[in-house]
């Protein structure tokens, strides 16, 4: 970051992120503490008797109560069993702590959430001071989801939107450690319009084949950071969309999966931002595609200050994408003369092998293209013995140094 980039409220937001980690991680002596377990509130853990009902009455105290940490207490060595539920802010509480320690699971059944009129099975809204910790495993269940997404029997045609398991809604100053969640209905964890947000030591677990299930999805987020986490899903590891800004992602595992995607960005003519995101030290393997930035034709806005850096590819299907083109479903996105500005785009020290032989693709768009694409250091070979990699560009600007295989539109 540049130093003439860097405004008064950048230092602020840094120090306040630097303070919530020091005040969580050494809570001072005379910090006061208050301590509500569910089971206080009649919750069971049996994974057969609905607790949310407790969960419920327990929050309201947690939320209520005054003090710098208000803490609920998951007791460890049970499993208990959550209908969509909501915890809403604001709290009065510094810090909302939930110490999760044991299990918690979805219901089984897709009827057993009609009449919740909710996207999320496991909502956090409007929290100023979260920390979700924890050994204990989320359990959303998603399979009866996954074979057929809608509830009940809607009529064809409909589009159905299965729930995200963990969803953080306008929250500021959190911090999400050591969770491991599986099987969600769709994505496992979704941020929409956060701020300074660490999430770390996670473990997000799906099977491949199962639909739309996003390791954490980030959208009109700020300063947001992803650390040493395992992700092996069905979709994207880790997906960044519109409004989103200063996105750091470090030590990620990731596979199976789609890799890690900025976008979709510009659908039906949408205004999309997605600026400062910083991809480092990640492995991606054997995912269907590596790391990604996804354009509608006909959309506006950019994607821009953007870097991949230290990534490791063992046998991903095409590591480094630039689509200016998506259109999966082909529905009138072709032949638009707008486009989302894709710029100032690195991807250094990228090693690995690629199982098709299109290793890179930068596919900018007819009429504006991308500007200064940096690839340096670059070295992906084939997974399969004998064959070789392509790279394929179309409308890219920039720069290629030390690159393996060369990338014959950019200035060596
Ligand atoms: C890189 O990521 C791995 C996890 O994949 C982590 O164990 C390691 O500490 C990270 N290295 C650095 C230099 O951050
Ligand atoms: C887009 O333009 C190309 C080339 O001009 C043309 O062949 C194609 O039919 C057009 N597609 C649509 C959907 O208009
Ligand atoms: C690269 O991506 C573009 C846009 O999706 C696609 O049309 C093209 O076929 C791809 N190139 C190769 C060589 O696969």
């Amino acid at each position: 970051m540049g130093l003439k980039n860097t405004t008064m409220f950048d230092i602020m937001e840094f120090v306040l992120t630097v303070l919530v980690i020091l005040s969580v991680a050494t809570p001072g002596l005379s910090s006061t503490t208050k301590t509500f377990n569910v089971l206080q509130y009649g919750a069971v853990g049996d994974k057969k008797t609905d607790d949310s009902p407790a969960f419920e009455k327990a929050w309201k105290d947690v939320c209520k109560s005054k003090s710098d940490i208000s803490q609920l207490v998951v007791p460890a060595g049970k499993t208990f069993l959550l209908k969509p539920i909501t915890f809403t802010g604001p709290c009065k509480s510094t810090y909302t702590y939930i110490q999760l320690l044991g299990n918690i699971v979805a219901p089984k059944t897709k009827s057993e959430y009609s009449g919740y009129h909710t996207n999320t099975w496991l909502g956090f809204s409007n929290i100023n001071g979260l920390i979700i910790k924890g050994k204990g495993i989320i359990d959303g269940r998603g399979s009866t989801w996954w074979q057929q997404p809608c509830l009940g029997n809607p009529s064809p045609g409909t589009k159905c939107r299965p729930p995200s398991a963990l969803t953080l809604n306008r929250c500021y100053r959190f911090q999400i450690k050591g969770l491991t969640h599986i099987n969600p209905a769709r994505s496992h964890i979704t941020l929409t319009s956060c701020k300074h947000g660490t999430l770390s030591n996670l473990r997000l677990i799906a099977p491949g084949t199962s639909p739309n299930t996003d390791g954490i999805d980030i959208s009109g987020s700020r300063n947001i950071q992803v650390h040493n986490s395992f992700i092996a899903t069905g979709d994207d590891c880790i997906a960044i969309s519109s409004g989103s800004s200063k996105i750091k992602i470090s030590g990620i595992t990731c596979g199976p999966g789609h890799g890690i995607s900025i976008g979709s960005l510009g659908t039906a003519g949408k205004v999309d931002t997605v600026e400062d995101v910083h991809v480092k030290n990640c492995t991606i393997t054997e995912t269907l595609t590596g790391v990604r930035i996804k354009t509608w034709q006909g959309g506006a806005g950019f994607a821009r200050r953007i870097s991949f850096e230290d990534i490791k590819f063992v046998r991903a299907n095409s590591p480094i994408i630039i689509d200016q083109y998506y259109c999966p479903n082909r529905f009138d996105c072709q032949n638009k003369t707008e486009a989302v500005k894709v710029s100032d785009v690195t991807y250094k020290g990228i090693v690995g092998t690629s199982l098709t032989e299109k290793a890179i693709n930068l596919s900018c768009d007819q009429n504006i293209g991308c500007s200064n694409i940096v690839l340096d250091n670059i070295d992906i070979t084939s997974a399969v013995p004998g064959k070789e990699v392509f790279s394929f560009c179309h409308n890219a600007h920039g720069r290629a140094i030390n690159t393996k295989p060369a990338v014959n539109c950019l200035l060596k």
